[in-house]
């Protein structure tokens, strides 16, 4: 780990303390998850569209913008201001060898607004720390902001549920449950598919969803007039 990497995750690990609820995590992603997280890029033709949501200190930016290309365009929306600020380090030393376009955002998902629709969404928002409803108006704004056949990636801990069963009240784990459901009901609008990472600290589920395209209405044709 060289000192930058070390700087952030020290960032990391103090905003996670002060803001568990927003960060979610006790570190930030491992290569491991923040590679899986960036494969469904690959799908897609230039120059690409891409949304990064929640990025912390740029674990996954950092794969992100290596795997862009120049004409790419990167948008990454971070509610914390320190993060936004580390991310900012992160994008300009990066947009050195690569230079897609890519503009850090210090907002929350539900208040940014884009005329752009994004062939891919990376969402690293830890879903299960928020309530039912707050989690329904972000994948009301993913959904407002995917192209037709675009990507949605995100990634939940392994075996929180239980731990969260067992450590926390009733209403939380109540909470929990009733988030997994909504998650599990939008994810059925979706093609999808599922990869464990354990490498990760701790190993994560990394959900990737495909937005069926949707058909153009198609004109019956006979070969005939109209009568
Ligand atoms: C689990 S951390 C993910 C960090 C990073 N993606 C990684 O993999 O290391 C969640 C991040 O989401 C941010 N966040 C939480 N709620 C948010 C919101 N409503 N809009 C934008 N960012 C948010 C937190 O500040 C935090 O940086």
């Amino acid at each position: 780990m060289n000192g930058t990497q070390c700087s952030g995750t020290r960032l990391f690990v103090d905003q996670a303390r002060d803001n568990f609820g927003d960060v979610g995590a006790v570190a930030p992603s491992s290569p491991s998850l923040a590679r899986a997280m960036v494969a469904p890029l690959d799908r897609y033709r230039l120059p690409r569209t891409v949304l990064e949501v929640g990025a912390g200190t740029g674990a996954v930016t950092a794969a992100l913008i290596d795997r862009l290309a120049p004409g790419d365009r990167l948008d990454v929306v971070e509610s914390n201001a320190a993060f936004a600020r580390a991310l900012q380090t992160v994008t300009e030393a990066s947009t050195m060898t690569t230079r897609p376009q890519t503009t850090v955002h210090t907002t929350r998902i539900e208040a940014f607004q884009s005329a752009v629709r994004y062939d891919v969404i990376v969402s690293g928002l830890p879903f299960t720390n928020f309530a039912p409803d707050e989690v329904g108006v972000i994948l009301d704004s993913y959904d407002a902001l995917l192209t037709d056949g675009g990507s949605i990636v995100y990634f939940a801990y392994v075996g929180t549920r239980r731990l969260r069963s067992v450590t926390a009240s009733r209403n939380e784990a109540r909470r929990h449950l009733a988030v997994e459901k909504l998650l599990s009901d939008y994810r059925g609008r979706f093609d999808t598919s599922l990869a464990t990472v354990w490498c990760n600290l701790p190993p994560a589920r990394v959900w990737d969803l495909r937005r069926k395209r949707r058909l153009a209405s198609r004109r019956k044709s006979t070969g005939c007039r109209p009568e």
